[in-house]
């Protein structure tokens, strides 16, 4: 049995230490950490799971982006432990927190990974975002928390607090 909880700031190293266990060393080097530099995480849905005895045994992280004029929310990093995986987990931390992005208002999710897992909780190839350079296309995938959410949403995702570049 697992328990949701929302993180903490004493969860913050813990989690960070999940975070470096479950990916490959020098995951802050991937673009999709420049989306996040400087910017704060989605308290609300920044969740840890716990086990009967309080072990850390997964956790999920969001980030507010921008994909032109439109707020997406940035799914990850998620990670389950390696001794946890594949005891439906990973599906918990993200339908839960997916179901908290919904009653919260926000309209969509993006994330870069692989959409043979991401596919079951109907995320799908976005054609017309980009991500921050080195990102494979096939990768970057959304879901839209309402209908439509993603319909006519393209172009470069940017973090938050950055504005595009006038053109004048
Ligand atoms: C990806 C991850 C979060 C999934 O958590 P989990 O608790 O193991 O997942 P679940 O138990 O919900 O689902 C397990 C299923 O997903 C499949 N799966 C897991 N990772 C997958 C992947 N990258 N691609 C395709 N399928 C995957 C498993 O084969 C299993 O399939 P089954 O249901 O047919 O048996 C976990 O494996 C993990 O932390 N991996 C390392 C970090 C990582 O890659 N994070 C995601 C970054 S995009």
């Amino acid at each position: 049995m697992f328990h949701l909880s929302q993180e903490s700031e004493d969860d913050w190293w813990e989690v960070e230490a999940l975070y470096d266990l479950c990916f490959a060393p020098g995951r802050e080097a991937l673009s999709s950490y420049r989306l996040r530099d400087g910017v704060d995480p989605v308290a609300d849905l920044s969740l840890v799971a716990r086990d009967g005895d309080q072990i850390l045994a997964g956790a999920i992280r969001f980030w507010p982006v921008k994909v032109g004029d439109n707020t997406a929310l940035l799914l990850g990093p998620v990670a389950v432990h390696p001794t946890r995986q594949g005891e439906g987990l990973g599906a918990f931390l993200i339908r839960e927190s997916l179901s908290i992005a919904k009653d919260l208002g926000w309209d969509r999710v993006i994330l870069v990974g692989d959409a043979p897992y991401y596919s079951r909780f109907g995320f799908v190839k976005l054609d017309d975002v980009v991500m921050p350079p080195p990102t494979n296309p096939e990768r970057v995938l959304g879901v839209a928390l309402v209908d439509g959410a993603w319909t006519n949403v393209a172009g470069q995702v940017i973090r938050l607090s950055d504005t595009p570049k006038s053109m004048g």
